[in-house]
């Protein structure tokens, strides 16, 4: 008889462990890939383990694109194991983004994240937080503080232009992406700390120890990527792996908070940069040094890689289309004639600048992708959007869209010229910097940046393409959209120089 127990006892266990796995298997990794079919959502078929993953192979950018004509204007994938329901159409996207702003005023969970000062940071938080500290921080972003980070700014594009001069002396190919990659640091830092521009000293040098850092967090291996797709719980652990260049950018944060701090406790005067801008809006001081360094860590790993691609990819734009760099030049020659510093007034007269950049940024909208999730179950013209589901905002594949943008592969700043086509085009069918309440903070402040950049180097130089430059331009979509190669162009002197 007791044989026969142990026979039970054994059988039953196999039984009890068969049902649970298979039940756990089922839950975990069988069902979500039926999701969006339960929910009525077209898209590709997701695989177990990666979801919809091996779809997205030639780039997020390109796939958004290829899936919007497959599947329509709304589809889901899978990423991983986590749904995402993409949306192309615009009249919902303004329904999430604009009229029903409080339903959707959320990013997607990033609770995750491996360091406190990332989860702090305002594009992280969430609800009544969220409020608060962009409220406190909107002061430091308007046109009057921009206006204030224009010397510093021209400061940098100056040693940018020396920069360019040598090139121009040798004859050879610059490496512009690695020009930026130094000026878009530069810029970071001195805008944000106001630290003297050292770090683009000269051609062909070494990166700095901030731009490693900075490169560094983005930079993880393809396996690490899988598995935190795969098990979301152990992201917060394989991305510690790695925090060398974050605990650097961290030290570098709060060693500037420190320092204006004392400054300003001591009388002395500050230099006015971000930070400076940042406590002079927290008035009532209610943000601690781990608030402002949390947005600090914020600015300085959101804006980075952005600014830097959409700095490449506007010169890479102006050195392939002459007829556009003569007309700039043109106006910028007919209405800033003397070399002294432009006035944002001045600079914003200029309309075909300003029509070049938005063009630029259709084109290649360096932030290609956001994402909000609803705050309750919904559902807009149709489609349910599940309560914390990740909703994504295919911004590369909504500029591409023809029905939108007419030849929407042309580069054309023209579109943006004409006041008829900018006041009749739908409030969401132009998304660089985001629309509505949860927009880049930093719209004017970037905006200005690529101005001064054109404005002080287009007085003396002219791009042009070399036979290292690829044409036409292939891009990927990693940290944001960038050059899938270093970009390499040539450049022209226009007037003589002897002083560099
Ligand atoms: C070419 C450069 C840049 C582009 C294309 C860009 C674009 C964007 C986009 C598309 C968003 C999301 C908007 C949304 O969710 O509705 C965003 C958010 C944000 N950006 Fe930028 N950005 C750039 C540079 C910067 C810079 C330089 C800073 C800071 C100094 C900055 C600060 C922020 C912040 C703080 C948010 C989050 C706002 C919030 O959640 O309330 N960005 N940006």
């Amino acid at each position: 008889m007791p044989v026969l127990d142990n026979l039970n006892v054994r059988a039953v266990t196999v039984v009890a462990t068969v049902s649970v796995s298979a039940y756990f298997i089922y839950r975990k990794i069988v069902e979500p890939l039926h999701y969006f079919e339960q929910i009525g959502i077209p898209g590709p078929t997701p695989v177990a383990f990666l979801g919809n993953l091996p779809d997205l192979e030639e780039g997020i950018h390109l796939a958004h694109v290829a899936l919007k004509e497959k599947y329509g204007k709304v589809f889901g994938l899978i990423i991983g194991r986590k749904p995402q329901i993409v949306v192309c159409d615009v009249n919902i996207l303004q329904k999430i983004l604009i009229e029903n702003f409080n339903g959707f005023c959320n990013r997607r969970g990033f609770q995750l994240l491996p360091y406190d000062n990332l989860k702090y940071g305002v594009n992280t938080l969430r609800d009544r937080e969220w409020r608060r500290v962009r409220s406190i921080l909107m002061p430091a972003f308007t046109l009057e503080s921009c206006e204030e980070l224009a010397p510093i700014i021209a400061k940098s594009c100056n040693i940018l232009l020396i920069k360019f001069l040598q090139a121009s002396y040798t004859e050879q190919a610059l490496n512009i992406s690695s020009a930026m990659n130094q000026f878009a640091t530069e810029i970071t830092m001195v805008t944000l700390f106001g630290q003297p521009g050292k770090l683009q000293t000269s051609v062909n040098v070494r990166p700095d120890k901030l731009t490693i850092a900075i490169n560094s967090i983005f930079r993880v291996p393809p396996m690490t990527s899988l598995l935190i797709l795969a098990i979301p719980p152990l992201s917060s652990y394989l991305l510690k792996i790695n925090s060398t260049g974050f605990r650097y950018l961290e030290s570098v944060c709060y060693r500037a908070i420190r320092r204006k701090r004392e400054r300003i406790a001591e009388k002395m005067e500050c230099q006015r940069d971000l930070l400076q801008l940042m406590l002079e809006a927290d008035r009532n001081g209610k943000l601690n040094d781990t608030d402002i360094a949390s947005q600090s860590l914020t600015y300085l790993l959101t804006s980075y890689h952005p600014l830097k691609n959409g700095l490449c990819f506007l010169v890479y734009l102006i050195a392939t289309h002459k007829e556009v760099q003569n007309r700039l030049i043109r106006e910028i020659d007919e209405n800033l004639p003397n070399r002294e510093l432009p006035t944002q007034k001045e600079i914003s007269k200029l309309v075909y600048l300003d029509a070049v950049i938005k063009e630029t940024l259709r084109l290649y909208p360096a932030t290609f992708i956001y994402h909000r999730e609803a705050v309750e179950d919904c559902s807009i013209n149709g489609f349910f959007f599940p309560k914390e589901v990740t909703i994504a905002i295919p911004v590369y594949a909504i500029h591409r869209d023809p029905e939108i943008w007419p030849n929407p592969s042309s580069f054309r700043p023209e579109r943006f010229l004409s006041d008829d086509a900018n006041s009749a085009r739908h409030p969401c069918s132009y998304l660089p910097f985001g629309v509505g309440a949860r927009a880049c903070m930093a719209t004017h402040f970037v905006t200005m940046i690529f101005k001064m950049m054109l404005v002080i180097t287009l007085r003396s130089i002219k791009f042009k393409t070399v036979a290292e430059t690829e044409v036409p331009l292939s891009t990927t979509s990693l940290a944001s959209l960038q050059p899938m190669y270093d970009v390499y162009l040539g450049i022209e002197r226009r007037v003589y120089v002897d002083s560099i």
